[in-house]
């Protein structure tokens, strides 16, 4: 409760700081989105754009290896998808049509992998899955996201919606709370961003690593002092599909770097 306290403080001194920012905001206006990029330092933004220095162009390549290459005799990922996957993850999170069920991309890879090539499906955060999903993101680089929120999205979407308003751990802070009424406001020494999902995979300085947008969500669940959900959790594929029809317009820019 003291923590909770001191964490509202945070936001209202800054609140007094910086009046023009807004505030008590259901939603975010067409005109108000922003990358996360834009509440970065100077320095963070030239890593991000250096083509030499971006760590997490590392994954990439890694990635566009895996994806050529052959693995116990089984049929590469290339050898299937010879055209390449341009603009395909800004339409992900998407509903499989076989099964009905919502897969990120990273389920997608494992879909593939576990019914077209016979292997184990890929654990969260290895590097293998880290940079096959980096690949394949980076494919639709700079396109917005396009996701499908109708017919059988419609629930998830919805879902996801109230996951995103809902208040939980010690601090009873639910994402709306942070990214869409208290964005520009400092908070333990980071700019609050948006929250959009729009750099995942990204390089995060703290992590020293390119993490999963999951990894990121369940850092923000955490520190409101929240269990977070295991890794790969449908109600984290929901969020992940309503951050991305939130973020509307917003070009894709994985593998972005992050504090
Ligand atoms: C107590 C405030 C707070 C809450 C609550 C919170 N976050 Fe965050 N979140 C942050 C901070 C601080 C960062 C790091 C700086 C930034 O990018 O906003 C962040 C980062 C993010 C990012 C990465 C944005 C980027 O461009 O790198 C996403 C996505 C995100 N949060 C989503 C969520 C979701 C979804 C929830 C609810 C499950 C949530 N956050 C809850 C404070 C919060
Ligand atoms: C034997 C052929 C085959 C192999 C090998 C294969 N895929 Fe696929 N992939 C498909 C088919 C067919 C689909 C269409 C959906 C389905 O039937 O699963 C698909 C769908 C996809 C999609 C979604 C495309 C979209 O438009 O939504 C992605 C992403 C993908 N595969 C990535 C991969 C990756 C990464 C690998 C290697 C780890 C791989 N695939 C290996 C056949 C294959």
């Amino acid at each position: 409760m003291i923590r909770a306290s001191l964490l509202l403080c945070v936001f209202a001194i800054s609140a007094c700081q910086e009046a023009a920012q807004p505030s008590q905001q259901s939603a975010l206006t067409i005109e108000e989105i922003r990358s996360g990029y834009t509440f970065l330092t100077a320095e963070t933004q030239a890593l991000q754009d250096d083509p030499f220095a971006n760590p997490g162009l590392l994954w990439v390549d890694r990635g566009a290896e895996l994806f050529q290459s052959t693995i116990a005799g089984e049929a590469s990922c290339a050898s299937c998808h010879e055209e390449g996957l341009h603009g395909v993850a800004a339409t992900y999170p998407a509903v499989d049509e076989s099964s009905g069920v919502l897969l990120n991309l990273e389920g997608r890879i494992n879909q593939c992998r576990t019914q077209h090539q016979s292997l184990d499906a890929l654990a969260y955060e290895s590097e293998e899955l880290l940079a096959l999903t980096a690949y394949i993101f980076n494919q639709s680089h700079g396109l917005p996201a396009n996701v499908d929120i109708s017919g059988p999205a419609e629930a998830a979407y919805q879902r996801g919606y109230d996951y995103f308003q809902t208040r939980r751990g010690q601090f009873n802070l639910s994402c709306q709370h942070c990214h869409t009424e208290n964005w520009g406001k400092q908070l333990r020494g980071d700019t609050i961003s948006q929250g959009h999902g729009n750099g995942f995979p990204a390089y995060r300085l703290e992590w020293q690593s390119l993490g999963s947008l999951q990894r990121r969500l369940r850092d923000c669940d955490t520190g409101v002092r929240a269990e977070p959900l295991p890794f790969g959790d449908p109600r984290y594929i929901d969020v992940e599909l309503y951050l991305a029809a939130r973020s509307q317009g917003l070009a894709l820019e994985s593998p972005a770097v992050r504090r």
